[in-house]
């Protein structure tokens, strides 16, 4: 289990909107604050995706899209002000659960747990919602993402062959939530 402490749930007023941010502290200390996306985290978002996914980055249009159709399942972490990372999730209400969509943290801020807390929250959205199941496509090839997909209880559950624009398998895995994950607080 991670030694992700303090998570803290503030609710304030900017510019008129209420926004809900949740803080935790990572691995090596550092304060992550996780909150909603908004319009001018797009190039910062946009970034990490270029980085973490060189050869079929998602188009801007991807997150301007999520963005104004599911604000809800785009959320974003940061660290002293920067976007350090993003997951996209969406909820499946015709087949009864949660889907993750896509998740990226910038290279230089990888194995501190970071990923983990955006994973935790899409979950905690997922579960709120009423759903126990949630479901995802990793690349084969993606050893990494495999690896933390599976450190967080995903398993595999089937390969669909030619998924990706480029040919490749994608791996199916899903996940139980009722052991969704679990942090010191
Ligand atoms: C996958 C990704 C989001 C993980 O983010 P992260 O913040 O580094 O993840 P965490 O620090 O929470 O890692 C949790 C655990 O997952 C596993 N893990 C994470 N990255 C790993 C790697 N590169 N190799 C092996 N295991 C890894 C480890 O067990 C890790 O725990 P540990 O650091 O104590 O060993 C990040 O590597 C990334 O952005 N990759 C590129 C984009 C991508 O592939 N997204 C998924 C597409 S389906």
């Amino acid at each position: 289990m991670y030694r992700i402490t303090s998570k803290k749930l503030e609710t304030r007023r900017l510019n008129g909107a209420v926004v809900v941010t949740i803080e935790y502290v990572d691995k090596v200390g550092r304060r992550v604050v996780v909150r909603r996306a908004k319009r001018s985290d797009i190039p910062e978002v946009v970034e990490i995706e270029e980085r973490a996914f060189p050869k079929s980055p998602y188009p801007t249009y991807v997150f301007l899209y999520n963005l104004s159709n599911n604000p809800e399942g785009f959320l974003v972490a940061e660290v002293g002000g920067k976007v350090v990372g993003y997951v996209i999730f969406e909820l499946r209400p015709w087949l009864g659960e949660g889907h993750i969509v896509s998740i990226a943290v910038h290279p230089n801020y990888r194995r501190t747990g970071i990923g983990t807390i955006l994973m935790g929250e899409a979950e905690r959205k997922i579960a709120e919602a009423g759903y126990e199941t949630v479901r995802l496509e990793v690349r084969e090839s993606n050893f990494p993402a495999r690896r933390f997909y599976e450190r967080l209880g995903y398993r595999e559950e089937r390969r669909e062959h030619g998924y990706y624009s480029d040919g490749e398998t994608a791996i199916i895995m899903v996940k139980k939530l009722k052991s969704p994950i679990q942090y010191r607080q």
